[in-house]
């Protein structure tokens, strides 16, 4: 008798996840679809993580500066990753051009070339791309990011990259 109350309760479970899952109601049971209303569509990628605030305006890529760092993590999490790796390892293959000229996202640890450029250099080709920070035609897939980052943030991330780095490039970074 317990046993199938037991089983009874996990099937009622089990069809109470299968309702909350499934596509909405009136299409199952033949209905009309109840409005024009747009199904909702949540994503929860870890990549949609809330960012924290930034305290004030930053002015500087201070890698020991550990709440700075910590919004650039997920800032560069959410917006620099997909190209140049999680990891900041880069595409493979970075320094070969693809068929149309264009070069793949380089690493930004301590293999690439990242840390050889002064942080005002960063901090230009993050906000208004390659393409302009180069000019002369140049062709990049390095887009911009001055619509989709404050000044502050973009600093905010160069400090996580930076901070990423091991003390010996840290300083051998030019100023
Ligand atoms: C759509 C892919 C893509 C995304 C997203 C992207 N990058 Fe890039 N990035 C590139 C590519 C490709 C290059 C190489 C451009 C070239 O030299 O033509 C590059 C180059 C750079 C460089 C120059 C590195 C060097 O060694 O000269 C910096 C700095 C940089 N990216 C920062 C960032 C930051 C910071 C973010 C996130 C806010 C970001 N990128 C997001 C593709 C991307």
């Amino acid at each position: 008798m317990k046993r199938w109350a037991l089983t009874l309760v996990a099937i009622l479970a089990a069809v109470q996840v299968l309702l909350a899952c499934g596509p909405s109601s009136g299409e199952e049971s033949g209905q009309k679809p109840q409005s024009e209303a747009p199904t909702e569509e949540v994503t929860v990628a870890p990549t949609e993580a809330p960012v924290p605030e930034i305290e004030g305006t930053v002015d500087g890529a201070d890698a020991t500066d550990a709440q700075l760092v910590a919004v650039g993590e997920v800032l560069y999490q959410q917006h620099c990753a997909s190209c140049h790796g999680a990891e900041l390892e880069g595409q493979t293959n970075w320094k070969q051009r693809d068929e149309n000229g264009f070069l793949p996202a380089p690493p930004h640890d301590e293999t690439g070339h990242t840390w050889h450029h002064p942080d005002e250099q960063l901090f230009e080709i993050t906000k208004i791309g390659t393409e302009a920070f180069v000019g002369m035609g140049y062709r990049s897939n390095m887009i911009g990011f001055e619509d989709q980052l404050s000044d502050s943030e973009i600093w905010a991330v160069l400090a996580f990259i930076k901070s990423e780095w091991s003390p010996r490039i840290q300083r051998a970074q030019p100023k």
